[in-house]
């Protein structure tokens, strides 16, 4: 393309609809605020900027947006204009042109419309060429409530009538406006100079323009598309809810694509990035969160949360994990098994063949090749060494109330059940700390350490009975 891009997204309107106290566009889909995804598939068209124009909520929106990453490692110029009061699209574009340069081709988007495919933005954009007005349109069943397509007898677009300034035969018309057009930035701000409210709503209509584009002479393209999802906006938490389960099944097609086995293609959520490597298998209601990594032939099980985290090749996760990585993250070593309801925090990095099972938590630890903690513990702060077992029951006792300690199990080490490890200590390789124990001191290495009450016998012994009367 010979022509420089810039986006200008619309997401100024109140959204009233969604009955919340935040601004529309930035409600979650897919982990995202809505115009972050139009922000991002922006990057996607190679566009040279992004303007942004806000109104309700301004400060919220543009503290809740960044500018996307593009191929070449650079972020993508990101600007915030504002529009008060709100007037309609076509005042809110006029608030862009400012900020804009003539040599553009301005793709207007709405922060609203989060499933676009950059192809259908790209044969816009090329439909426009750098010299005409280029319509994205649809054909709808149901048109109530959008620009109607009026079209000359020879085929031209001739205008865009709003529905509440259409007559009758207009409103006959099924082919509508999307709300999203490609046009010549130096034509754009000549005629949005021209604009006037003398409309039905009393608004600056940005639909105006085609009117201005035909009475000049010039031609108006229209790129018709049939997938209503990528033109589909987000006013009340209902249509926010069908988006989200069409764009999570967008995710599942292209996980299922590249081989993944998802149990059920309508039970999965991915909020933010899933990588998985070749035959990974995936049950039913998982949810994955910021950037999670599943190596090649790991399975999840049923009704597991994991976010931010990397599992090797071959893991096993069983039913009901909680794996959160945060900004540390979680790693988890190939062919561990963990789960089921286990839970993996923060700075958890478990090394290969480590068996994590129910009602453990892990939290900022790191776990050698072959350990096991396979039920009912806590781990945090803990250096633990290769093939330890760490019983059920037992716990570190890192945080004094002040400040957290660290605990060191060295390799080969058993830990009994029902042991409190208070921190700082280590425990010498080899040894073993029999169960019950709180042990306070660092043990030496191949020995037996107990910290517990002795056991008194009483031979013979009575229990009291019931007194009688
Ligand atoms: C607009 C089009 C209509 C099209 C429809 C597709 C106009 C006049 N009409 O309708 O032809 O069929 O989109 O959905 O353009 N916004 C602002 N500032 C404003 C007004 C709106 O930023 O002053 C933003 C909204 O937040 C929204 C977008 O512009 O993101 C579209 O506004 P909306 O009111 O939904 O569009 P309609 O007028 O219904
Ligand atoms: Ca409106």
């Amino acid at each position: 393309m010979s022509f420089p891009v810039d986006v200008v997204v619309m997401a100024a309107g109140k959204g009233t609809r969604m009955k919340s106290s935040k601004p529309k566009v930035l409600h979650r889909l897919g982990g995202r605020a809505l115009a972050q995804h139009v922000i991002d598939t922006a990057a996607r068209v190679s566009a040279r900027s992004v303007v942004v124009i806000t109104g309700h909520g301004a400060e919220q929106v543009e503290a809740g947006l960044v500018a996307p990453v593009v191929d070449s490692g650079a972020a993508l110029e990101l600007q915030f204009v504002r529009q008060e009061p709100q007037l309609g699209t076509g005042h809110a574009v006029q608030q862009a042109v400012p900020v804009l340069a003539d040599d553009g081709v301005t793709l207007v988007l709405s922060g609203d419309v989060p499933l676009t495919r950059p192809e259908a933005l790209q044969a816009l954009l090329d439909l426009c060429g750098g010299h005409h007005l280029a319509l994205l349109t649809l054909d709808m069943p149901d048109p109530t409530g959008y620009g109607r397509i009026v079209r000359a007898a020879d085929g031209s677009v001739a205008a865009i009538v709003e529905h509440k300034d259409a007559s009758e035969a207009q409103r006959a018309i099924t082919e509508i406006y999307s709300g999203i057009m490609a046009v010549p930035t130096r034509l754009l701000r000549g005629w949005l100079a021209r604009l006037d409210n003398r409309n039905a709503q009393g608004e600056y209509y940005l639909t105006d323009v085609v009117k201005f584009a035909v009475s000049d002479g010039l031609k108006v393209a229209a790129h018709r598309i049939a997938d209503a999802l990528q033109v589909a906006g987000v006013n009340s938490p209902v249509q926010l809810a069908e988006l989200e389960r069409a764009y999570q099944r967008r995710v599942a097609d292209r996980l299922m694509e590249q081989g993944v086995r998802l149990a059920d293609p309508a039970r999965l959520d991915v909020r933010g990035t899933l990588v998985c490597g070749q035959d990974v298998e995936i049950d039913v209601n998982c949810v994955f969160e910021g950037r999670v990594e599943i190596g090649a032939g790991a399975r999840i099980g049923a009704n597991c949360v994991i976010a931010n985290a990397v599992i090797g090749e071959g893991v096993v996760i069983h039913p009901f994990t909680h794996i959160d990585g945060e900004k540390a993250g979680v790693s988890v070593g190939a062919g561990a098994l963990v789960g089921p309801f286990a839970r993996l925090r923060p700075g958890a990095k478990l090394g290969r063949e480590v068996h994590i099972g129910n009602f453990v938590e892990v939290k900022n630890s790191t776990l050698a090749d072959g350990a096991k903690a396979n039920h009912l513990a806590y781990l945090g702060d803990a250096t633990v060494g290769e093939r330890v077992n760490y019983g059920a029951g037992s716990i570190t006792a890192n945080y004094d109330g002040a400040n957290k300690h660290r605990t060191v199990i060295e390799a080969d080490v058993h830990v009994g059940s029902n042991c409190v490890l208070v921190a700082p200590v280590t425990i010498g390789a080899g040894g073993t700390v029999g169960g019950g124990s709180t042990i306070t001191k660092d043990t030496p290495a191949g020995a037996l350490s107990v910290a517990r009450g002795r056991q008194t016998v009483i031979a013979n012994w009575q229990r009291p009975a019931k007194k009688k009367g």
